[in-house]
């Protein structure tokens, strides 16, 4: 069995009186591209901020790397920062920076590179995540008002690979994006992926996005994971008449993951 990068056990979120997760159970394993698919407003954005620490569960446990991330004393929580990085849906870069410095924040933020980060080694790191997401070195000095949304995705993912990541969490990478651009940065992740060997965990109801990455899936409705394992094993399985994932493959939102995974 391979190694385990993410362990969810029991968790459980709540607003008020509204239940997102009960009893949520989730694991990821080193090298594997881990899908979290579901009903919208199931509550996915949510787990992946708790996977990563930015919001606290009302109960369970989050293990990354090993860590019990809502556990840590801050200097080990840096540590383990270093080792992953996110996408966030809306690509949540920095307006007022341009690309350059969008793409350095972590490194000086984290200070990856030693405490007194030389600003060459800083310069050279981030021209070549800009030219490994397949952007322009003139890209670096614009602003994120002046890049389309192909860009905008393709310098988020830029960012969070500034750190030397093992572990990438993407939220809708390809949300927002037309047709074409959407199966560029699938291509793009996908080449990243086996580039890198990272692991990733992503959230997507994009299932042509889903199909062209992932080879493992985690199926998130009624505030639990109904399913999880190998897509094959979900679209050849009795659990395909479960009425959730019925509903969630049939139509033209579920075909290419039946065209890639013929029964
Ligand atoms: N900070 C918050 N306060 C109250 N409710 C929230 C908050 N964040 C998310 N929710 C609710 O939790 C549910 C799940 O949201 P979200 O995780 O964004 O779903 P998804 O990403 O699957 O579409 C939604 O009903 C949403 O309204
Ligand atoms: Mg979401």
């Amino acid at each position: 069995m391979s190694e385990v990068v993410v362990e969810v056990r029991g968790l459980e979120t709540r607003f008020g009186r509204a239940v997102v997760h009960r009893d949520v159970n989730l694991t990821a394993y080193r090298g594997d591209v881990l899908a979290i698919i579901g009903t919208t407003g199931g509550g996915k954005t949510t787990l992946l901020h708790e996977i990563t620490g930015l919001r606290r569960p009302s109960a369970g446990t989050v293990r990354v790397l090993g860590k019990d991330i809502h556990n840590l004393h801050w200097r080990e929580a840096r540590a383990l920062r270093k080792r992953w990085g996110m996408l966030f849906q809306q690509g949540a870069l920095f307006s007022a920076f341009t690309v350059y410095n969008n793409i350095a924040f972590p490194l000086r933020e984290l200070r990856t590179l030693g405490e007194a980060a030389d600003e060459r080694l800083i310069h050279d790191l981030v021209m070549l995540k800009l030219a490994m997401t397949g952007m322009q070195p003139e890209d670096a000095n614009k602003r994120p008002a002046e890049l389309s949304g192909g860009m905008i995705k393709r310098v988020a993912l830029a960012r969070a690979l500034a750190v030397e990541a093992e572990l990438l969490f993407l939220d809708e990478p390809t949300s927002g994006l037309d047709p074409v651009t959407a199966r560029d940065l699938d291509k793009l992740l996908a080449d990243i992926h086996g580039e890198l060997g990272l692991s990733i965990v992503m959230v997507s109801h994009d299932l042509e996005s889903v199909a062209a990455l992932a080879n493992r899936v985690a199926v998130l409705a009624e505030q639990r994971i109904i399913y999880e394992g190998p897509i094959e094993e979900m679209m050849g399985g009795e659990v395909a008449s479960h009425p959730v994932i019925k509903r969630l493959l049939e139509g033209s939102r579920g075909a290419a993951l039946r065209n890639r995974y013929p029964n």
